[in-house]
């Protein structure tokens, strides 16, 4: 409840149950203020036996502060530097919270999840100064080519929770997941992983989730919508060299719809927006993708249902429908190569109502660039019209003068070169803006 943590807002606020913005079905966020909690216990990792020595295992601490705070308390881990040898699972919380000022470095090697919190409701994880983190040092994983190390942050079945300003660098695998989740509120972080695939900035799925002011350095999912989700907002997203933002893979069942993705800028990335799978079945619906820039990007709006990096998964094709998008500008690596509108919809379940408008994007190298559609219908550049859904082959438009209006502002901190897989990546502070123009929703704590 970021936005309304007054108690008379907050009577305010449950005056006006139908209060939403855009894609959200209903408020998201802590239901008690962090002074609320404090107020009622503060539980201090150095008064569980922690050290801020960067040696001494931080694991058992957090877990005896997590248990001692865990029915209504704030579990506090100050400012200075930890190790975490040892994962812990916190479970069971209830108006609780993580304040996370330090700066934990991993120092164990088990896979699984560094800090899991499951099953807790009215959850805040932050940092009061906005500085504090986790430091994965994935790269001691990956430089001996694995990449099957932990991942940082896992939240699975918490409700009425937000995660923000806090920075999680360089996991040996995902940094943050958030799995079946709802009404949630993440924003204000930085995510800088290696630049390799594998190295997930945040996964989400669940309902009612507001996803904002998030910056994200890796080469695979920027942030990504998977399946069964509703009711999630994306926006003010700084893909600042990554994989780019995208909604699956998608297998068996997938459920998925009232997804809004706006404002999100993508430098450097594979791609600006991708919907991901190799056969499947079930839905992706009412979704929209509204202004979108790119620069320096290999795809741009990339719908791939025949994706080669997923196995082929049962079913005839995942059905896409009522998918929007618009006011995308800026430009691509080489449009001849890769050209930024591909919508390649399965022959099994051919895509309806896509919609493609006030679309401007030129190519960086070249002459040229092209449109290719396949099995797809809706308004807009190569989408077929019509009543009937057949199949067909993918049809390939190549134009060769840039639309107009493409040009658009670039970020001025764009990464100029990648941050390397094997040597140390260092901590970032978290960026005042996400998007060209755009500030955020809330200050930094910090500030
Ligand atoms: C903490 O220890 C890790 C090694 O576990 C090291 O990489 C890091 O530089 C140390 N941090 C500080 C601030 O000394
Ligand atoms: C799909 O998700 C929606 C929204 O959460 C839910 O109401 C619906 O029952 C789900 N459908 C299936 C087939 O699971
Ligand atoms: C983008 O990444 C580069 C390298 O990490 C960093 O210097 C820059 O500050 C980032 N941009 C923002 C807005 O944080």
């Amino acid at each position: 409840m970021r936005l309304y943590d007054s108690p008379l807002c907050l009577a305010l606020l449950a005056l006006l149950p139908g209060l939403v913005f855009g894609q959200l079905s209903g408020s998201v966020g802590p239901l008690t203020s962090r002074s609320a909690k404090a107020g009622k216990k503060t539980c201090n990792v150095l008064d569980y036996d922690a050290k801020a020595d960067n040696s001494t295992d931080l694991g058992p601490p957090l877990l005896a502060a997590f248990n001692a705070c865990k029915a209504g308390g704030v579990v506090v881990v100050p400012s200075g530097n930890y190790a975490l040898a040892t994962w812990q699972t916190l479970s069971g919380g209830n108006a609780w919270a993580l304040q996370l000022d330090g700066m934990i470095y991993r120092t164990g090697t088990a896979g699984g999840n560094m800090i899991f919190i499951e099953h807790s409701t009215d959850f805040e994880l932050f940092s009061s100064t906005s500085k504090g983190g986790v430091q994965g040092n994935g790269y001691t994983f990956h430089a001996q080519g694995s990449i099957t190390g932990p991942r940082i942050l896992r939240l699975y079945a918490v409700t009425s929770f937000s995660v923000h300003d806090i920075v999680l660098v360089d996991a040996p695998a995902f940094h943050f997941v958030m799995d079946t989740c709802t009404n949630g509120e993440v924003y204000n972080m930085a995510i800088r992983g290696g630049d390799h695939g594998g190295l997930d900035g945040v996964d989400v799925w669940g309902t009612n989730i507001w996803i904002h002011d998030v910056e994200v350095t890796n080469k695979d999912e920027c942030v990504t919508v998977k399946s069964p989700a509703s009711h999630i907002l994306v926006e003010d997203i700084y893909c600042n060299w990554s994989g780019g933002c995208a909604i699956g893979s998608l297998g068996t069942g997938t459920n998925i719809s009232n997804v809004q993705y706006r404002n999100v800028y993508t430098w450097s990335s594979n791609q600006m927006m991708m919907i991901k799978s190799n056969g499947g079945s079930g839905t992706v619906q009412s979704v929209t993708f509204e202004n979108f820039i790119g620069h320096g990007n290999a795809y741009s709006l990339n719908i791939d249902q025949y994706w080669s990096s997923e196995s082929t998964q049962d079913g005839n094709g995942v059905q896409l429908s009522d998918i929007t998008f618009s006011n995308w500008k800026g430009t691509e690596a080489s449009g001849s190569a890769r050209g930024p509108i591909r919508v390649i919809c399965a022959d099994g379940a051919p895509c309806t109502s896509i919609s493609i408008s006030n679309f401007a994007m030129w190519t960086e190298s070249g002459s040229s660039q092209w449109y290719a559609c396949r099995s797809a219908y809706g308004s807009g550049y190569c989408l077929r019209s019509g009543s009937s859904h057949t199949s067909y082959a993918a049809s390939t438009t190549t134009v060769s003068s840039a639309p107009s209006g493409y040009s658009a502002p670039t970020m001025a901190a764009d990464l100029k070169t990648a941050f390397g897989f094997t040597t140390s990546i260092p901590i970032p502070t978290i960026p005042t803006s996400f998007y060209p123009g755009a500030t955020p929703v809330s200050k930094l704590l910090g500030s």
